[in-house]
């Protein structure tokens, strides 16, 4: 049977004190609700309805899914999440199963709902609810369950009675049933409550009432059901869901200098023996092959660093390649569609932009390298710039292997530096230079004897 999920995302979220969307806020680096789709549609959901309300144009803008079909439904008035399920109806498919999340509890694991998923199978005109036990269940509806111990319903806590409110099962709103018997129970709710709205809760005592039944599954993690409502509890759950990718990691065999500082915003897959120091932050696709190792507050985005290399303190890459054993930082900016081939050194104050260094380069301090291609054990003296830029189109530098680039040397694109050439310090190279020559700009030096500085005016 096909799969359908329904997404609450209308509401406005006004204890975040934000202008942006509740669902848009972010969590790892991805918007709350965008967590939520993701997780269906690795779960094979067909269609995902998705409510939306408040910020409606921003969330449809901002989310994406290419495995599953998602729509939108407006819900232009937020009368209750009994109410949100209901504009959503019309869309769904005849015939499926219809699992209901929230686009604010962005932490629902797959296997979780696949659980809930197969339990409501066992019973296909009944309903599955995801349940959990909370030392403080303040706030949430509450599970009533009769002598056997079978669900009767839920109560929110705004209309529980004194007894009601010690029961520490809470509805955690994640539900499963079939979408015939959700229009029908839909279509009998009303508003008759402690808060006026058209609660998507009374469902389950309806399903009672007609002799369905109501099972009841808990999440493998407690975090996972986890809604947010404010900063604050956005903020806890981040560190949260951080600690787990840093054990998962660890699990994994890499070592962290200090798990809690640790912020994983995209996916990293590590090999043996890895070491990451504190503060760092890892966004898009990483990959560190064997005895990587990361130094503290380093920066990484979409990278892949080959074995043995070490990236020391303060240094920031995105979207480029190096290769292993090379050593890079401290403070080193590796800008994007940089290739650093092996035993490249890449030292202080070092900027590369989308160029090309061959093994055994070296640029070991206070340089730009940009649009270029540097051959294998060129040695790039302190302060060397290559001047790519004419103010209006790029040019390339090619230095070719072996070549010796002194300090504070200009590289005005396009030029070339031929294998083996000498470039003195200070030189403005604006022509291209011979295999083998030496290459030297730089005024004669002369000396004024008995020099008298200028004083000051009294
Ligand atoms: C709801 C449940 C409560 C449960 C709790 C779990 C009901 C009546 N109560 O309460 O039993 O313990 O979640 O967190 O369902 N939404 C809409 N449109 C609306 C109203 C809500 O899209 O008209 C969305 C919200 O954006 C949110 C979700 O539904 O994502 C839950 O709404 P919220 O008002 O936070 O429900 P609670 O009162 O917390
Ligand atoms: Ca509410």
């Amino acid at each position: 049977m096909d799969i359908q999920s329904i997404i609450l995302a209308a509401g406005k979220g006004s204890r975040m004190k934000s202008q942006l969307p509740k669902v848009l806020h972010q969590l790892a680096g991805k918007s709350l609700v965008q967590h939520v789709i993701d997780t269906c549609s690795s779960l094979s959901v067909a269609h995902c309805h998705l409510v939306v309300g408040h910020g409606a144009d921003q969330v449809k803008q901002s989310v994406t899914s290419n495995r599953m079909q998602l729509h939108f439904v407006e819900q232009t008035e937020q009368l209750g999440t009994g109410h949100a399920v209901k504009v959503a109806l019309p869309s769904l498919k005849t015939d499926s199963l219809v699992l209901i999340l929230y686009g604010d509890v962005p932490l629902i694991h797959h296997d979780t709902l696949d659980d809930l998923i197969k339990l409501q199978q066992k019973n296909p005109q009944g309903i599955a609810l995801m349940t959990c036990f909370l030392d403080d269940p303040t706030g949430y509806g509450r599970i009533t369950r009769d002598d056997d111990g079978l669900v009767t319903g839920i109560v929110e806590h705004k209309d529980a009675t004194p007894e009601q409110h010690l029961i520490n099962e809470i509805n955690t709103g994640i539900m499963c049933c079939h979408s015939s018997q959700l229009k029908k129970w839909i279509a009998n709710l009303n508003n008759n409550n402690a808060q006026g709205e058209f609660y998507l809760t009374d469902i389950i005592a309806m399903a009672v009432a007609e002799g369905q039944g109501v099972a009841t599954a808990q999440p493998i993690n407690i975090y996972e059901t986890e809604g947010i409502n404010t900063l604050r509890q956005l903020a806890d759950l981040e560190r949260i869901w951080q600690r787990e990718m840093a054990n998962q990691l660890m699990d994994a065999g890499v070592t962290f200098r200090d798990p809690n500082r640790f912020d994983l915003r995209g996916s990293l897959t590590c090999e043996a023996g890895v070491v990451i120091d504190i503060n760092c932050v890892v966004e898009g696709n990483v990959q560190l092959k064997q005895d990587v190792h990361i130094g503290p507050n380093v920066y990484l985005k979409n990278v892949t660093i080959g074995e043995n290399s070490v990236i020391k303190a303060n240094t920031f890459i995105e979207n480029s390649q190096i290769a292993d054993h090379c050593d890079i930082g401290p403070f080193a900016r590796i800008r994007p569609e940089a290739q650093i081939k092996s035993n490249v050194h890449i030292g202080n104050f070092v900027e590369v932009k989308k160029s090309i260094l061959s093994e055994g380069a070296k640029v070991g301090h206070l340089s730009y390298v940009g649009d270029s291609e540097v051959g294998k054990n060129v040695n790039i003296g302190a302060g060397t710039i290559t001047c790519n830029y004419d103010g209006a189109n790029k040019h390339k530098t090619i230095i070719e292997d072996d070549a010796f680039i002194g300090s504070d040397t200009q590289l005005v694109a396009p030029v070339t530096v031929g294998k083996g050439a000498t470039v003195a310090a200070g030189t403005t190279v604006s022509a291209d230079v011979s295999p083998g020559a030496l290459c030297i700009s730089r005024v004669r030096q002369k000396q004024i004897e008995h020099w008298q500085r200028p004083t000051k005016k009294k």
